[in-house]
Protein backbone atom coordinates (compact mmCIF):
# COMPACT_ATOMS: atom_id res chain seq x y z
CA UNK A 1 0.00 0.00 0.00
CA UNK A 2 1.58 3.48 -1.00
CA UNK A 3 2.41 6.25 2.06
CA UNK A 4 -0.37 8.76 0.37
CA UNK A 5 -3.22 5.22 0.51
CA UNK A 6 -2.21 4.35 4.13
CA UNK A 7 -2.52 8.36 5.41
CA UNK A 8 -6.06 8.54 3.78
CA UNK A 9 -6.99 4.97 5.35
CA UNK A 10 -5.34 6.16 9.17
CA UNK A 11 -7.81 9.59 8.88
CA UNK A 12 -10.49 7.31 7.80
CA UNK A 13 -10.02 5.45 10.97
CA UNK A 14 -10.82 8.43 13.58
CA UNK A 15 -14.46 8.67 11.10
CA UNK A 16 -15.40 4.78 12.25
CA UNK A 17 -17.32 4.11 14.96
CA UNK A 18 -16.19 2.57 18.26
CA UNK A 19 -17.05 -0.77 17.81
CA UNK A 20 -15.55 -0.58 13.66
CA UNK A 21 -12.24 0.69 14.62
CA UNK A 22 -12.05 -2.50 17.22
CA UNK A 23 -13.26 -4.65 14.29
CA UNK A 24 -11.17 -3.05 11.98
CA UNK A 25 -7.37 -3.55 14.49
CA UNK A 26 -9.50 -7.20 14.68
CA UNK A 27 -9.22 -7.72 10.67
CA UNK A 28 -5.77 -6.02 10.30
CA UNK A 29 -4.17 -8.83 12.56
CA UNK A 30 -2.98 -5.96 15.01
CA UNK A 31 -5.58 -7.02 17.52
CA UNK A 32 -6.48 -10.83 18.56
CA UNK A 33 -10.06 -11.98 18.74
CA UNK A 34 -9.53 -12.04 22.76
CA UNK A 35 -8.36 -8.41 22.89
CA UNK A 36 -10.97 -7.02 20.52
CA UNK A 37 -13.89 -9.07 22.53
CA UNK A 38 -12.65 -7.39 25.98
CA UNK A 39 -13.01 -3.86 23.88
CA UNK A 40 -16.60 -4.91 22.53
CA UNK A 41 -17.18 -6.41 26.08
CA UNK A 42 -16.04 -3.13 27.98
CA UNK A 43 -18.04 -0.81 24.83
CA UNK A 44 -21.56 -2.94 25.75
CA UNK A 45 -21.19 -1.97 29.09
CA UNK A 46 -21.24 1.70 28.13
CA UNK A 47 -19.44 3.41 31.20
CA UNK A 48 -17.86 0.24 32.87
CA UNK A 49 -14.43 -0.02 33.51
CA UNK A 50 -12.63 -3.27 32.25
CA UNK A 51 -11.32 -3.92 35.86
CA UNK A 52 -13.41 -6.60 37.42
CA UNK A 53 -14.54 -5.67 41.05
CA UNK A 54 -13.30 -8.06 42.51
CA UNK A 55 -9.58 -7.44 40.85
CA UNK A 56 -10.01 -3.68 42.01
CA UNK A 57 -10.50 -4.71 45.09
CA UNK A 58 -7.69 -7.07 45.41
CA UNK A 59 -5.38 -4.18 43.83
CA UNK A 60 -5.23 -1.60 46.50
CA UNK A 61 -6.38 -1.11 50.06
CA UNK A 62 -9.32 0.50 50.70
CA UNK A 63 -10.61 0.62 47.15
CA UNK A 64 -14.31 2.39 46.52
CA UNK A 65 -14.78 2.78 43.24
CA UNK A 66 -12.16 2.82 39.70
CA UNK A 67 -11.39 5.24 37.81
CA UNK A 68 -11.60 5.62 33.95
CA UNK A 69 -9.97 7.03 31.22
CA UNK A 70 -10.71 6.98 27.75
CA UNK A 71 -7.69 4.98 26.17
CA UNK A 72 -6.96 5.47 21.62
CA UNK A 73 -4.42 4.37 19.54
CA UNK A 74 -2.05 6.05 17.78
CA UNK A 75 -2.07 4.36 14.25
CA UNK A 76 0.64 3.58 12.29
CA UNK A 77 4.02 4.82 13.86
CA UNK A 78 7.19 2.65 12.53
CA UNK A 79 10.07 1.86 14.90
CA UNK A 80 13.04 -0.04 14.08
CA UNK A 81 11.08 -0.99 10.55
CA UNK A 82 7.46 -2.36 12.25
CA UNK A 83 4.19 -0.71 12.22
CA UNK A 84 3.02 -0.73 15.39
CA UNK A 85 -0.01 1.20 16.91
CA UNK A 86 -0.09 2.51 20.36
CA UNK A 87 -2.72 2.53 22.85
CA UNK A 88 -2.33 5.56 25.17
CA UNK A 89 -4.34 6.10 28.37
CA UNK A 90 -5.23 10.41 28.65
CA UNK A 91 -7.59 13.05 29.61
CA UNK A 92 -5.58 15.20 27.28
CA UNK A 93 -7.69 15.86 24.26
CA UNK A 94 -4.79 16.75 21.92
CA UNK A 95 -2.18 14.21 22.51
CA UNK A 96 -3.23 11.08 20.48
CA UNK A 97 -4.24 13.75 17.03
CA UNK A 98 -0.64 15.01 17.88
CA UNK A 99 1.53 11.70 18.15
CA UNK A 100 -0.23 10.52 14.88
CA UNK A 101 0.53 13.50 13.19
CA UNK A 102 4.07 13.06 14.12
CA UNK A 103 4.01 9.44 12.82
CA UNK A 104 3.24 10.52 10.10
CA UNK A 105 5.90 12.78 9.67
CA UNK A 106 8.12 10.25 11.00
CA UNK A 107 7.27 7.71 8.67
CA UNK A 108 8.39 9.44 5.94
CA UNK A 109 11.94 9.61 7.46
CA UNK A 110 15.14 8.95 5.79
CA UNK A 111 15.08 5.54 7.92
CA UNK A 112 11.53 4.90 6.59
CA UNK A 113 10.43 5.67 10.59
CA UNK A 114 12.25 5.88 14.42
CA UNK A 115 14.81 3.54 14.59
CA UNK A 116 15.61 2.81 18.67
CA UNK A 117 18.18 1.36 20.50
CA UNK A 118 18.02 0.03 24.37
CA UNK A 119 20.97 -0.24 26.47
CA UNK A 120 21.11 -3.08 29.00
CA UNK A 121 19.14 -2.06 31.59
CA UNK A 122 19.46 -2.70 35.44
CA UNK A 123 16.86 -2.27 38.22
CA UNK A 124 18.66 -0.58 41.08
CA UNK A 125 18.66 -0.94 44.73
CA UNK A 126 20.54 0.97 47.73
CA UNK A 127 21.44 -0.06 51.24
CA UNK A 128 22.40 3.29 52.87
CA UNK A 129 24.07 3.59 56.45
CA UNK A 130 24.30 7.25 58.35
CA UNK A 131 28.26 7.07 58.59
CA UNK A 132 29.51 10.85 60.13
CA UNK A 133 33.13 9.72 60.63
CA UNK A 134 33.48 7.10 57.54
CA UNK A 135 33.79 4.39 59.78
CA UNK A 136 31.38 2.48 57.37
CA UNK A 137 32.54 3.70 54.10
CA UNK A 138 35.59 1.85 54.90
CA UNK A 139 33.94 -1.52 56.40
CA UNK A 140 31.77 -1.28 52.63
CA UNK A 141 34.53 -0.80 51.03
CA UNK A 142 36.64 -3.61 52.39
CA UNK A 143 33.53 -5.67 52.38
CA UNK A 144 33.95 -5.28 48.63
CA UNK A 145 37.64 -6.17 48.72
CA UNK A 146 36.90 -9.57 50.27
CA UNK A 147 36.04 -12.11 47.57
CA UNK A 148 34.20 -14.70 50.30
CA UNK A 149 31.80 -11.76 51.02
CA UNK A 150 30.85 -10.73 47.67
CA UNK A 151 29.85 -13.97 46.80
CA UNK A 152 28.31 -14.18 50.25
CA UNK A 153 25.88 -11.12 49.08
CA UNK A 154 25.62 -12.79 45.93
CA UNK A 155 23.91 -15.91 47.53
CA UNK A 156 21.74 -13.76 50.03
CA UNK A 157 20.68 -12.21 46.49
CA UNK A 158 19.64 -15.66 44.63
CA UNK A 159 17.90 -16.81 47.97
CA UNK A 160 16.01 -13.86 48.49
CA UNK A 161 14.38 -14.27 45.13
CA UNK A 162 15.17 -17.65 42.69
CA UNK A 163 12.60 -16.96 40.49
CA UNK A 164 14.32 -13.83 38.78
CA UNK A 165 17.63 -15.86 38.58
CA UNK A 166 15.54 -19.20 36.88
CA UNK A 167 14.26 -16.92 34.37
CA UNK A 168 18.10 -15.21 33.86
CA UNK A 169 18.17 -12.12 35.51
CA UNK A 170 19.87 -11.79 39.04
CA UNK A 171 22.39 -9.35 40.89
CA UNK A 172 24.66 -8.22 38.42
CA UNK A 173 27.58 -5.75 40.43
CA UNK A 174 27.84 -4.28 44.16
CA UNK A 175 29.07 -1.24 44.59
CA UNK A 176 30.28 0.69 47.48
CA UNK A 177 30.17 4.63 47.63
CA UNK A 178 30.99 7.32 50.63
CA UNK A 179 28.37 10.33 50.41
CA UNK A 180 28.79 13.31 52.53
CA UNK A 181 27.40 11.50 55.73
CA UNK A 182 26.57 8.38 54.49
CA UNK A 183 27.59 5.07 53.11
CA UNK A 184 25.74 3.12 50.50
CA UNK A 185 25.79 0.01 48.57
CA UNK A 186 24.15 -0.04 45.54
CA UNK A 187 23.03 -2.91 44.05
CA UNK A 188 22.07 -3.46 39.52
CA UNK A 189 20.00 -5.99 39.71
CA UNK A 190 18.94 -7.59 36.10
CA UNK A 191 15.01 -7.97 36.46
CA UNK A 192 14.74 -9.34 33.18
CA UNK A 193 11.58 -7.93 31.35
CA UNK A 194 10.03 -6.75 34.30
CA UNK A 195 9.89 -3.16 35.97
CA UNK A 196 11.81 -4.86 38.85
CA UNK A 197 10.70 -2.51 41.91
CA UNK A 198 9.84 -5.42 43.95
CA UNK A 199 12.08 -7.65 43.06
CA UNK A 200 15.04 -5.18 43.73
CA UNK A 201 13.70 -4.23 47.24
CA UNK A 202 13.36 -7.93 48.38
CA UNK A 203 16.71 -8.77 46.98
CA UNK A 204 17.93 -4.93 48.62
CA UNK A 205 16.25 -5.87 52.06
CA UNK A 206 18.03 -8.90 52.17
CA UNK A 207 21.35 -7.43 51.49
CA UNK A 208 20.94 -5.19 54.09
CA UNK A 209 20.08 -7.43 56.49
CA UNK A 210 23.24 -9.49 55.80
CA UNK A 211 25.40 -6.05 55.86
CA UNK A 212 24.31 -5.00 59.12
CA UNK A 213 25.71 -8.08 60.59
CA UNK A 214 28.80 -7.38 59.23
CA UNK A 215 28.81 -3.59 59.87
CA UNK A 216 27.54 -3.61 63.08
CA UNK A 217 24.98 -1.25 62.71
CA UNK A 218 21.48 -0.73 61.21
CA UNK A 219 21.22 0.57 58.41
CA UNK A 220 18.88 3.88 57.45
CA UNK A 221 16.96 2.45 54.65
CA UNK A 222 17.30 -0.19 51.55
CA UNK A 223 15.09 0.68 48.85
CA UNK A 224 14.83 0.53 45.08
CA UNK A 225 16.16 3.84 42.85
CA UNK A 226 14.05 5.33 40.60
CA UNK A 227 17.31 6.09 38.64
CA UNK A 228 18.80 4.91 35.94
CA UNK A 229 22.69 4.43 34.57
CA UNK A 230 21.20 3.83 30.98
CA UNK A 231 18.79 4.92 28.31
CA UNK A 232 16.86 4.64 25.20
CA UNK A 233 17.96 6.38 22.27
CA UNK A 234 15.70 6.62 19.19
CA UNK A 235 16.22 8.85 16.08
CA UNK A 236 14.75 10.42 12.81
CA UNK A 237 15.78 12.23 9.87
CA UNK A 238 13.54 13.66 8.29
CA UNK A 239 13.60 15.80 4.79
CA UNK A 240 12.05 19.43 5.97
CA UNK A 241 8.95 19.05 3.20
CA UNK A 242 7.66 16.25 5.18
CA UNK A 243 7.34 18.84 8.18
CA UNK A 244 4.54 20.73 5.91
CA UNK A 245 0.78 19.55 6.46
CA UNK A 246 -1.04 18.93 3.43
CA UNK A 247 1.73 17.11 1.41
CA UNK A 248 2.93 20.32 -0.44
CA UNK A 249 5.08 19.46 -3.50
CA UNK A 250 7.88 20.81 -4.78
CA UNK A 251 9.47 24.72 -4.12
CA UNK A 252 6.25 25.41 -2.25
CA UNK A 253 7.11 22.44 0.29
CA UNK A 254 10.70 22.95 0.27
CA UNK A 255 10.75 27.04 1.60
CA UNK A 256 7.72 26.39 3.61
CA UNK A 257 9.68 22.97 5.27
CA UNK A 258 13.29 24.70 5.31
CA UNK A 259 11.48 27.62 7.38
CA UNK A 260 9.33 25.44 9.50
CA UNK A 261 12.91 23.16 10.53
CA UNK A 262 14.83 25.95 10.88
CA UNK A 263 12.63 27.42 13.91
CA UNK A 264 11.89 23.30 15.27
CA UNK A 265 16.13 24.18 15.45
CA UNK A 266 15.91 26.86 17.30
CA UNK A 267 13.05 25.87 20.11
CA UNK A 268 15.39 22.93 20.56
CA UNK A 269 18.40 25.29 21.16
CA UNK A 270 16.41 27.74 23.57
CA UNK A 271 15.13 24.32 25.19
CA UNK A 272 18.62 23.99 25.95
CA UNK A 273 19.59 27.10 27.38
CA UNK A 274 16.55 27.64 29.01
CA UNK A 275 15.39 25.13 31.91
CA UNK A 276 11.91 26.78 31.87
CA UNK A 277 11.14 26.23 28.17
CA UNK A 278 12.82 22.35 29.25
CA UNK A 279 10.43 21.89 31.50
CA UNK A 280 7.37 22.31 29.03
CA UNK A 281 10.01 20.71 25.96
CA UNK A 282 9.76 17.71 28.28
CA UNK A 283 6.33 17.84 29.31
CA UNK A 284 5.00 17.66 25.32
CA UNK A 285 7.25 14.23 25.32
CA UNK A 286 6.32 12.80 28.59
CA UNK A 287 2.70 13.50 26.98
CA UNK A 288 3.03 10.60 24.64
CA UNK A 289 5.00 8.46 26.61
CA UNK A 290 3.64 8.23 30.11
CA UNK A 291 -0.10 7.86 28.37
CA UNK A 292 1.57 4.66 26.41
CA UNK A 293 2.93 3.74 29.85
CA UNK A 294 -0.37 4.14 31.57
CA UNK A 295 -2.60 2.15 29.20
CA UNK A 296 0.40 -0.72 29.69
CA UNK A 297 -0.41 -1.09 33.34
CA UNK A 298 2.91 0.79 33.90
CA UNK A 299 4.41 2.60 37.03
CA UNK A 300 4.12 5.92 35.60
CA UNK A 301 6.04 8.05 38.37
CA UNK A 302 8.52 6.04 38.17
CA UNK A 303 8.93 6.59 34.48
CA UNK A 304 8.71 10.29 35.23
CA UNK A 305 11.20 10.36 38.14
CA UNK A 306 14.19 8.64 35.83
CA UNK A 307 13.31 10.67 33.10
CA UNK A 308 13.93 14.05 34.70
CA UNK A 309 16.47 12.97 37.04
CA UNK A 310 18.32 12.16 33.38
CA UNK A 311 17.71 15.73 32.39
CA UNK A 312 18.74 17.28 35.25
CA UNK A 313 21.89 15.15 34.97
CA UNK A 314 24.82 17.55 34.35
CA UNK A 315 23.69 19.89 37.17
CA UNK A 316 21.56 21.57 35.01
CA UNK A 317 17.74 20.55 33.48
CA UNK A 318 18.18 20.21 30.24
CA UNK A 319 15.79 19.12 27.50
CA UNK A 320 15.17 15.35 26.40
CA UNK A 321 15.45 15.88 22.77
CA UNK A 322 17.40 17.89 20.41
CA UNK A 323 16.76 18.77 16.93
CA UNK A 324 18.93 19.96 14.69
CA UNK A 325 19.99 20.81 10.92
CA UNK A 326 21.86 18.27 8.93
CA UNK A 327 22.58 18.53 4.72
CA UNK A 328 22.32 21.87 4.35
CA UNK A 329 19.40 22.52 6.22
CA UNK A 330 17.54 19.85 4.35
CA UNK A 331 17.38 17.22 6.88
CA UNK A 332 15.48 17.81 10.15
CA UNK A 333 17.45 15.66 12.69
CA UNK A 334 15.77 14.43 15.57
CA UNK A 335 17.21 12.12 18.72
CA UNK A 336 15.60 11.75 22.23
CA UNK A 337 17.72 9.87 24.72
CA UNK A 338 15.45 9.13 28.13
CA UNK A 339 15.77 6.26 30.52
CA UNK A 340 12.50 4.17 30.20
CA UNK A 341 11.68 2.28 33.76
CA UNK A 342 9.06 0.20 32.93
CA UNK A 343 8.71 -4.08 32.27
CA UNK A 344 6.32 -6.17 30.11
CA UNK A 345 5.64 -8.30 32.66
CA UNK A 346 4.98 -7.77 36.58
CA UNK A 347 3.76 -5.52 38.35
CA UNK A 348 -0.13 -4.49 37.61
CA UNK A 349 0.38 -5.70 34.04
CA UNK A 350 -1.02 -9.48 34.46
CA UNK A 351 -4.10 -7.66 36.42
CA UNK A 352 -5.14 -4.99 34.17
CA UNK A 353 -6.85 -6.79 31.05
CA UNK A 354 -6.16 -3.25 28.99
CA UNK A 355 -1.90 -4.10 29.81
CA UNK A 356 -2.17 -7.04 27.33
CA UNK A 357 -3.87 -5.05 24.33
CA UNK A 358 -1.76 -2.13 24.87
CA UNK A 359 1.37 -4.24 24.24
CA UNK A 360 -0.11 -6.90 21.45
CA UNK A 361 -1.11 -3.51 19.63
CA UNK A 362 2.37 -2.36 19.92
CA UNK A 363 4.01 -5.48 18.57
CA UNK A 364 6.59 -5.70 21.46
CA UNK A 365 7.56 -9.21 23.10
CA UNK A 366 10.08 -7.90 25.50
CA UNK A 367 10.38 -5.11 28.06
CA UNK A 368 13.31 -3.00 25.27
CA UNK A 369 10.63 -3.09 22.42
CA UNK A 370 8.65 -1.54 24.37
CA UNK A 371 11.26 0.89 25.37
CA UNK A 372 12.15 1.61 21.60
CA UNK A 373 8.49 2.12 21.07
CA UNK A 374 7.76 4.37 24.04
CA UNK A 375 11.11 6.79 22.94
CA UNK A 376 10.03 6.58 19.57
CA UNK A 377 6.33 8.45 20.97
CA UNK A 378 8.58 10.39 22.79
CA UNK A 379 10.26 11.55 19.27
CA UNK A 380 7.52 12.17 17.34
CA UNK A 381 4.98 13.52 19.98
CA UNK A 382 7.54 16.30 20.36
CA UNK A 383 7.66 16.68 16.55
CA UNK A 384 4.53 17.41 16.59
CA UNK A 385 4.20 19.58 19.73
CA UNK A 386 6.94 22.01 17.99
CA UNK A 387 6.03 22.16 14.46
CA UNK A 388 2.56 23.83 16.02
CA UNK A 389 4.83 25.58 18.34
CA UNK A 390 7.19 26.62 15.20
CA UNK A 391 3.52 27.18 12.42
CA UNK A 392 0.43 27.73 14.04
CA UNK A 393 0.85 28.07 17.35
CA UNK A 394 -1.07 25.09 19.25
CA UNK A 395 -4.32 26.74 20.72
CA UNK A 396 -5.95 26.30 16.89
CA UNK A 397 -5.66 22.39 17.17
CA UNK A 398 -5.72 22.37 20.89
CA UNK A 399 -9.32 23.96 21.11
CA UNK A 400 -10.87 22.23 18.06
CA UNK A 401 -10.34 19.03 20.45
CA UNK A 402 -11.24 20.71 23.83
CA UNK A 403 -15.05 22.15 22.36
CA UNK A 404 -15.94 18.69 22.71
CA UNK A 405 -14.93 18.97 26.69
CA UNK A 406 -16.33 22.27 26.68
CA UNK A 407 -20.11 20.85 25.68
CA UNK A 408 -19.93 18.20 27.91
CA UNK A 409 -19.28 20.60 30.82
CA UNK A 410 -22.06 22.22 29.41
CA UNK A 411 -24.05 19.02 30.05
CA UNK A 412 -24.40 18.24 26.35
CA UNK A 413 -24.72 14.52 26.35
CA UNK A 414 -24.94 11.85 23.79
CA UNK A 415 -25.06 13.29 19.84
CA UNK A 416 -25.57 16.76 21.42
CA UNK A 417 -21.56 16.49 22.31
CA UNK A 418 -20.66 16.77 18.72
CA UNK A 419 -23.23 19.20 17.73
CA UNK A 420 -22.81 22.03 20.36
CA UNK A 421 -18.79 21.49 19.73
CA UNK A 422 -19.47 21.79 15.94
CA UNK A 423 -21.45 24.93 16.35
CA UNK A 424 -18.95 26.41 19.32
CA UNK A 425 -16.12 26.28 17.00
CA UNK A 426 -18.42 28.33 14.30
CA UNK A 427 -18.69 31.08 16.41
CA UNK A 428 -15.05 31.72 15.20
CA UNK A 429 -14.36 33.01 18.39
CA UNK A 430 -10.94 32.44 20.30
CA UNK A 431 -13.04 32.11 23.94
CA UNK A 432 -14.45 28.78 23.89
CA UNK A 433 -16.77 28.42 26.90
CA UNK A 434 -18.89 26.82 29.07
CA UNK A 435 -21.62 29.78 28.75
CA UNK A 436 -21.65 30.34 25.18
CA UNK A 437 -21.84 26.05 25.05
CA UNK A 438 -24.89 26.16 27.78
CA UNK A 439 -26.68 28.84 25.46
CA UNK A 440 -26.10 26.65 22.14
CA UNK A 441 -27.39 23.64 24.04
CA UNK A 442 -30.43 25.33 25.37
CA UNK A 443 -31.01 26.58 21.76
CA UNK A 444 -30.53 23.24 20.56
CA UNK A 445 -33.09 21.39 23.10
CA UNK A 446 -35.43 24.40 22.43
CA UNK A 447 -35.01 23.47 18.47
CA UNK A 448 -36.00 19.79 19.13
CA UNK A 449 -39.21 20.11 21.22
CA UNK A 450 -40.49 22.18 18.43
C1 LIG B 1 1.06 20.56 25.77
O1 LIG B 1 0.49 19.53 26.53
C2 LIG B 1 2.49 20.24 25.42
C3 LIG B 1 3.28 21.37 24.75
O2 LIG B 1 3.24 22.53 25.59
C4 LIG B 1 4.70 20.89 24.60
C5 LIG B 1 5.67 21.94 24.13
O3 LIG B 1 5.44 23.13 24.35
O4 LIG B 1 6.70 21.53 23.53
C6 LIG B 1 2.66 21.75 23.44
Amino acid sequence: MSVKKKWRNMAAFRELSVEQRIKTLESEGALSGDCAQLLLEQLAQSGETNIPASVANSMIENQIGRFSLPVGVVRGLKVNGVTRDVLMATEEPSVIAAACNGAKIAAKSLENGVTAHSAHYVTRAQIVFEDADSSVAQKLDSIMRDESKRTAISEVARSAHPSIYQRGGGLERAQAAALTGFAKLTLDINTCDAMGANIANTIGEAVKTQLEGWVGRKALVAILANSSRVATVAEARIPVEALVPGEKDGAAGGAEGTRLARRIAALSSLAAVDAERAATHNKGILNGIVAAAAASGNDTRALQAAAHEWAAKSGRYMPLSTWTLQNNGQILYGRIEIPLQIGTVGGAIASLPMSKVALQLAKVNNANDFRNVLAAVGLVQNLAALCALAGPGIQAGHMRLQAANIAIASGARGDEIQKVAHALLNENSSDLNTSSARIILEDLRKRKNT
